[in-house]
């Protein structure tokens, strides 16, 4: 299958340095395949990337997943494209020759990251979450038996409520996950400190 043949718009970039992780790179409402180029070189040096676009448009805005209205999710849809965005990453896997990646995603990039955890727990060797939410009320028992998780929530933050992102830890931790949830004295957006955290977690990973 050829790079244009993969069923999302996105990019790669071959890993420099061997035996590092592959990020998933899954951008925020309004961003695109190259927003977070260089938040992947920034956590990982020589890693390599992949970075989708997010399919779905709001109000010419690419998102992975349509949404109701701030933080009411179409469920069925999230479900829906996290199946295919779970069905991307193995494809592109074989293409490129990656091994499972570590998903780092921001805000909307991060809660399709937290789906595909609870619905296809083995397309992902970990995952970063930013600003993540619980993505699905009605979520499968998934088996995440040891998969580490970062998840990075901002104390101020306006889109998700602190006692939401915990419900995520412990949804994630009672599916077995490795959950380390740190809660951050910030807003929804990514701050400096996100970034040593995640970079240092995913040396230690
Ligand atoms: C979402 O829709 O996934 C969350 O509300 C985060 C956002 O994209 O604003």
């Amino acid at each position: 299958m050829t790079d244009s043949q993969l069923s999302h718009v996105h990019r790669h970039r071959p890993a420099t340095v061997p035996g590092r992780a592959p990020l998933l790179l899954l951008h925020g409402t309004g961003g695109d395949e190259n927003d977070l180029l260089p938040l992947g070189e920034a956590l990982s040096d020589g890693a390599a990337l992949l970075s989708p676009r997010g399919p779905v448009l709001e109000n010419g805005m690419p998102r992975f997943f349509r949404r109701l209205a701030e933080g009411v999710f179409d469920e069925a849809d999230v479900c829906r494209r996290a199946e295919e965005l779970a069905d991307f990453v193995s494809a592109a896997r074989e293409s490129y020759g990656l091994a499972a990646p570590i998903a780092v995603g921001f805000s909307n990039g991060a809660n399709i990251a937290a789906a595909i955890l609870l619905l296809r727990p083995r397309v992902l060797a970990g995952a970063v979450l930013l600003r993540a939410m619980v993505p699905l009320n009605a979520a499968p028992a998934a088996d995440l038996a040891g998969k580490p998780v970062l998840l990075l929530s901002g104390a101020a933050d306006p889109i998700v409520p602190t006692r939401n992102a915990a419900q995520l830890a412990s949804m994630l931790a009672g599916a077995g996950a490795a959950v380390d949830h740190q809660v951050l004295p910030v807003g929804h957006g990514l701050s400096q400190a996100d970034i040593a955290k995640a970079r240092a977690w995913l040396d230690r990973t």
